[in-house]
């Protein structure tokens, strides 16, 4: 039993050392039927999967799979329905049992657990979300999510108190005396992302969790996957048969096709770099803006001003660049303006000593995006702005600027998966910077 005090000290995985991904999975195969050994036997090497499912009645589910998940990677596992991704997710933590090969997570061997380790590690270091969240109706919602907990065996108050942040955290604060029958397919969802929030493991393994959802609650629900995790760094292995959402929510993405994986690797490399006839087939109708981001052509700030410089200090820092404006930051770094040329000018005639003490003259409305910003919002703002677009993390830290050039020529380089198209857009964006 884990006692309360050791909710969030599950981190400290044993034998695992940050150089290593978190879960590797080495040539795993899951087959199904009679003697499911059998299939590996060198005697069928010249075998293909029509034989075995004709002639031995095995179905083959997982064929030499092989992945590794960095820690505090999102990675998600795409394909078409039987392709093998629910198996493959199962298999993982051995729900249902591999037929060969090697699965390491957290430094631990899984498939060499015996069934006792095997419950205790999961209950540990795992928690899973399904499509079917399989609520409990009899329970209300503050139960439900307080389950996994309850199971680890962490007392009543500590337990409540625990779910009850995690609601409000999936935004469900003021809900937990509802049952499950009262709330909207979307809520219900929450209450399962939130049980398996509760228990505070390193990993998340997500199945198909948004499918039942409608379009917009869907696209809510993915927003909120992709806020919480900034927050919480979990190491999530995400299942979907949705292109876009594999391409929105994974860092990497595997591509799963009969049983075996296609291809892995960026949502850019898996629309720009097709390795196979399959995934280009896929990918084919991805918009490129929709893959592309900020962090692919942003370059060093050109000129920033400090909040105690003045306009002749700014004037001379915009006149080295070669551009017509200045990016004012705070003595972290922090972004929190743009200043012009002629504001400059302005606030020099004006005898104006240090920014700090004159905003006026500053555009703090100046709008900065995200390296992971794509170009379906950045060509907008590019178009309807002279200056290039500040670029800040999560701290608001000025990290990059782009410009309008960088886009159209982005979009014409990576031409790979059609031509004409962005020849178009680089063509449009170009006139768009001459008007
Ligand atoms: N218990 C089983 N016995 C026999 N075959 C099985 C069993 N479970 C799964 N399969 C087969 O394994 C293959 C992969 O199934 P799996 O459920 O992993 O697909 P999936 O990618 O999750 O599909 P979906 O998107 O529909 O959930 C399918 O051909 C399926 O029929
Ligand atoms: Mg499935």
């Amino acid at each position: 039993m884990v006692a309360a005090d050791k909710l969030s000290a599950t981190a400290a995985a044993s034998e695992w050392d940050d150089a290593q991904p978190y879960i590797r999975v080495n040539a795993v195969w899951k087959v199904f039927g009679r003697n499911p050994e059998r299939v590996l036997d060198p005697q069928y090497a010249d075998k293909d999967k029509s034989y075995f499912q004709g002639e031995l009645g095995n179905v083959i589910g997982l064929q030499d799979v092989s992945f590794s998940v960095n820690r505090g990677e999102t990675f998600v596992i795409m394909g078409l329905s039987g392709s093998g991704k629910s198996t493959m997710v199962r298999c993982l933590i051995r729900l249902i049992e591999p037929t060969a090969g090697e699965i390491v997570i957290a430094g631990e061997d899984i498939t060499g657990m015996s069934d006792r380790e095997l419950i205790a590690f999961r209950r540990n270091k795992i928690a899973m979300v399904f499509q079917h969240y399989g609520l409990m109706p009899h329970r209300s919602v503050l139960d439900n999510a307080g389950w996994g907990l309850e199971v680890q065996g962490v007392k009543k108050a500590a337990r409540e108190a625990r779910t009850r942040e995690v609601l409000h955290l999936v935004g469900l604060g003021g809900w937990e005396d509802a049952y499950p029958r009262q709330l909207s397919g979307g809520m219900q969802q929450r209450v399962g992302l939130a049980r398996a929030l509760a228990v505070d493991t390193d990993i998340l393994l997500m199945d198909e969790p948004f499918s039942g959802l409608d379009p917009l609650i869907r696209r809510q629900m993915q927003d909120e996957l992709l806020r919480l995790q900034t927050e919480l760094q979990k190491t999530i292995v995400f299942i979907t048969h949705d292109l876009n959402e594999a391409l929105k929510l994974g860092d990497r993405i595997a591509i799963m096709h009969d049983g075996q994986v296609a291809q892995i690797g960026s949502p850019e490399d898996i629309v720009l770099r097709p390795e196979d006839e399959y995934v280009g087939d896929f990918t084919q109708d991805v918009r490129l803006e929709t893959v592309l981001n900020a962090s692919k052509v942003m370059v060093t700030p050109k000129a920033t001003v400090m909040g105690h410089q003045g306009p002749r200090a700014a004037l001379h820092t915009i006149g080295s660049s070669d551009g017509d404006a200045a990016w004012m930051v705070d003595g972290q770094e922090r972004y929190m303006g743009l200043l012009s040329i002629t504001s400059a000018e302005r606030a020099l005639r004006a005898g104006v000593k240090r920014f700090d003490e004159a905003w006026q003259y500053v555009d703090r409305e100046y709008q900065a995006v995200e390296p992971t910003t794509t170009f379906d919002r950045l060509i907008p703002m590019a178009m309807s702005s002279d200056w290039p677009i500040p670029v800040v993390d999560g701290g608001n830290v000025l990290v990059g600027e782009v410009h309008r050039s960088a886009l159209a020529e982005a979009l014409a380089e990576t031409s790979g998966a059609d031509q004409d198209y962005a020849a178009n857009a680089a063509a449009n964006a170009a006139l768009a910077a001459e008007a």
